[in-house]
């Protein structure tokens, strides 16, 4: 099995949660990118539908595939948002972030009636923290906001946490998000207790945002070689 075919399958499987009308949250990564390219063939069929994009990224992805979009700020509600994962739990709680675009798509999902997650199986486990959780910071002061994030970290039941300032690849400069922060990737292989990290985070002058979603997604769908698994919660 390939992840690609895993990511297609699951983005495939979230089309049948778009309904015509809708205003949709469209997500960040490779997984939200299938389903942006899914959706443009229903657009381009005549499904009419409108895009809250979750980065710039995805914002260029789907102008350029004719889906109509909707600046966040002309929007009051929306319908339905899919958007892939770094990890899901089994309570659906969720590590996000990997693509840099955590606090966009935080907003975007926190405004959705309906968050739909897609991922390829493999991000399903049993436990959060294997994947190091992003935290958005303000460029001011990070370093003394990166040591209160370690304490932080500690504090809620962390064992020797490593706070890595995500650079650039081969440029050694900081990666900036579309809203002109820093990320801070956290190694934390085992988050035992998300809720008290994610209230231990929200509180840290400086720090933008985190990568825990916890509570906000409804559906996740799992793709796989053969098609995709459907758990509604
Ligand atoms: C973007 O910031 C992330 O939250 C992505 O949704 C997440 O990293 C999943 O990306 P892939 O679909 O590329 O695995």
């Amino acid at each position: 099995m390939s992840d690609e075919d895993a990511k297609r399958n699951a983005a495939a499987a979230a089309l049948d949660y778009v309904e015509d009308g809708m205003t949709l949250g469209l997500g960040t990564g490779s997984t939200a990118a299938f389903f942006v390219e899914f959706l443009a063939e229903e657009v381009a069929d005549g499904l009419v539908v409108r895009g809250v994009p979750t980065s710039e990224s995805t914002r260029r992805l789907a102008e350029t595939h004719g889906i109509p979009i909707l600046p966040i700020e002309q929007v009051e509600r929306i319908d339905l948002t899919v958007d892939g994962a770094d990890e899901i739990d089994p309570g659906a709680n969720l590590i996000k972030g990997g693509g840099a675009a955590l606090l966009r798509e935080k907003i975007v999902a926190n405004a959705s009636d309906h968050m739909v997650v897609i991922a390829d199986a493999s991000k399903a486990v049993e436990q959060l923290g294997a994947f190091p959780l992003p935290v958005e910071v303000t460029p001011f002061g990070f370093t003394i906001t990166a040591k209160k994030v370690y304490d932080a970290l500690c504090a809620t039941g962390i064992t020797r946490p490593k706070v890595k300032l995500r650079e650039l690849p081969s440029k050694g400069t900081p990666l900036v998000t579309d809203g002109g922060n820093y990320i801070l990737d956290c190694s934390c292989q085992v988050i035992p207790d998300p809720r008290a990290t994610a209230v231990a985070l929200s509180v840290i002058p400086g720090v933008v945002e985190h990568g825990l979603f916890l509570n906000m997604a409804r559906t996740v769908i799992l793709g796989d070689s053969e098609g995709a698994e459907l758990l509604e919660f």
